[in-house]
């Protein structure tokens, strides 16, 4: 392992300045007027002296509140609250009932800016999960901003149109702050997406899928805080569908696009329909497809997402199916036996969410051979084609880390270091092997910035990915490999990489990477 520890501060005292002391200055009424021209101004700043004009200016905050969930008493949570400054309100969507945060709707190509305001009684920052944002904009944990404080994002929209989300990321406390409900979706529309006639409106279906457990007072119970739990990361016995329990979907006679997140902290589903029809698959992490997949089946790890195309035109008002999660291995660690939830273990067999069939009408959808378009992978044009970088998953000293090192806040090895302009092959190893073979555990790996092509699986024991289209979570079982290609094209800085089984990323499974935009004489590029 290569001891060339680089500690990057040079962009942190930028930071700094985007910490917003609003303590004391009273309402928002106040703030939208004699703060915002403050607030351009430390923009400005970061954006070299150009101004910042947001298409939409959103306040979104985050604080305890109540929901209820079952009848009786009130489930406690900690939900994002969002509110439209300026611009379309119809951009920003509660979902009813949920202690989910609200959905948030833009189009490429915008500017947005977004207040965030901390009113949680601990330190949290939020991310943008799969949007290509500057370093500064990304919700590293070293921008976490106290409570009552708060952090200005601007951000021009850039990615496809997809399915995208938002979640805490304060180091040690994503899973927790996660757990007690902050979450929320992130679309993003664009022309080309638009001219395909895809459902939309209420045919257009978000379903946020997460596990969680209840007390007897209705209260969120998380972890008992052992270690051998937080090793293999919580697992909830109930499974919860937009924030709501035994989640039934009304539909009509026509055609949907099922927008799906696994938001759970370490639960996978491997999603299957009840009635036997093969999963339509029409766009992954990083938005629509080429063309449609059919698979029998799919996995859908902690933080990836999947559009499905499901039309219910042949089945008459009354008909009833789900979307089940078939039994699957997850290896040594993980199974049944050695988690701490033996009702209802990763890999067991259960209902996601019913289907009813409720109305019929005569709206006709066709499902578009061709969705988007998505280049060829070019393995060639890979700076590193010859020597892809490699990551080894493993355990040392009961902690999960990635070649042998954790999570630091500041810390960058040599060999995360990456050229700016570069593009180049990353290979994720979930090989264990020896004496550790028993302690194999799934691992859904996330790169933060950037979306990747997957090239290659190797030592797949499953069918059932979609490793097609564009990625930024990759989801490895024990035993295999996983290489995929990304090109850090603009944005310099540091970036995250790490497990998205929440509970292994706050046990320090994750790691910095550092984009450099100059080439530093004695270093390897
Ligand atoms: Cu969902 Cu570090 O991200
Ligand atoms: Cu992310
Ligand atoms: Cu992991």
């Amino acid at each position: 392992m290569t001891k060339n520890t680089t500690h990057i501060s040079a962009e942190g005292r930028y930071e700094r300045r985007r910490f917003l002391k609003l303590a004391g200055c009273g309402t928002l009424g106040i703030m939208t007027g004699g703060f915002w021209p403050k607030l351009n101004r430390f923009a400005a700043e970061v954006k070299t002296g150009s101004e910042f004009v947001p298409d939409i200016d959103i306040f979104l905050s985050a604080r305890p509140d109540e929901v209820a969930i079952f009848p009786g008493v009130p489930t406690k949570v900690w939900q994002y609250h969002a509110k439209v400054e300026n611009g379309d309100k119809a951009r920003i969507n509660k979902l009813p009932g949920s202690y989910l945060g609200p959905i948030i709707k833009v189009h490429q190509g915008e500017k947005i800016r977004i207040l965030f305001k901390n009113n949680v009684p601990e330190e949290t920052i939020v991310h943008w999960h799969g949007l290509h944002v500057p370093a500064i904009m990304d919700g590293h944990p070293r921008y976490v901003v106290p409570k009552d404080q708060a952090f200005l994002y601007e951000f021009e929209v850039k990615n496809r149109a997809g399915t995208y989300w938002y979640h805490p990321h304060p180091h040690g406390r994503t899973g927790p702050q996660v757990y007690r409900g902050m979450a929320g979706l992130f679309l993003v529309s664009d022309d080309q997406e638009q001219g395909l006639g895809l459902p939309d409106g209420e045919y257009d279906v978000p379903l946020v899928i997460q596990d969680r457990t209840f007390d007897s007072t209705n209260q969120l119970v998380y972890m008992s805080g052992h270690r051998m739990e937080r090793m293999t990361g919580f697992l909830g016995d109930m499974i919860m569908v937009n924030g709501l329990p035994d989640f039934t979907l009304p539909v009509a006679t026509c055609a949907y696009r099922l927008r799906l997140l696994n938001g759970s902290n370490s639960r996978i589903y491997k999603l299957a329909w009840n009635d036997g029809r093969p999963l339509i698959i029409i766009g992954t992490d990083g938005g629509l497809l080429e063309k449609p997949v059919y698979r029998k089946y799919v996995f859908l790890a902690p933080g990836e997402r999947l559009e499905l195309w499901a039309d219910f035109n042949d089945h008459p008002v009354g008909y009833e199916t789900s979307l089940t999660s078939l039994p699957f291995e997850t290896g040594g660690m993980d199974a049944g036996r050695m988690s701490k939830n033996p009702r209802l273990p990763n890999g067991s067999d259960f209902p996601i969410f019913s289907i009813k069939v409720t109305r019929a009408i005569k709206n006709h959808l066709t499902l578009p051979a061709i969705l988007s378009d998505i280049e060829p992978i070019q393995q060639n044009e890979a700076d590193n084609f010859s020597h892809p970088r490699q990551f080894y998953l493993t355990m040392q000293h009961m902690q999960w880390s990635i070649n042998g090192r954790v999570f630091q806040l500041e810390e960058v090895d040599g060999d995360e270091i990456v050229q700016l302009g570069s593009k180049e092959i990353w290979e994720f190893n979930n090989t264990g092997g020896g004496m550790m073979r028993m302690m194999n555990m799934p691992h859904p790996i996330h790169l933060h910035g950037k979306q990747f092509r997957v090239i290659e699986r190797r030592g797949v024991m499953h069918e059932g990915y979609v490793d097609e289209g564009w990625k930024d979570t990759v989801l490895l079982m024990p035993g295999e490999s996983v290489r995929f290609i990304v090109a850090f094209d603009d944005y310099s800085g540091m970036f995250l990489y790490h497990c998205h089984n929440l509970e292994h990323e706050d046990l320090g499974m994750m790691r910095n990477y550092f984009v450099r935009d100059t080439i530093e004489s004695g270093q390897r590029i």
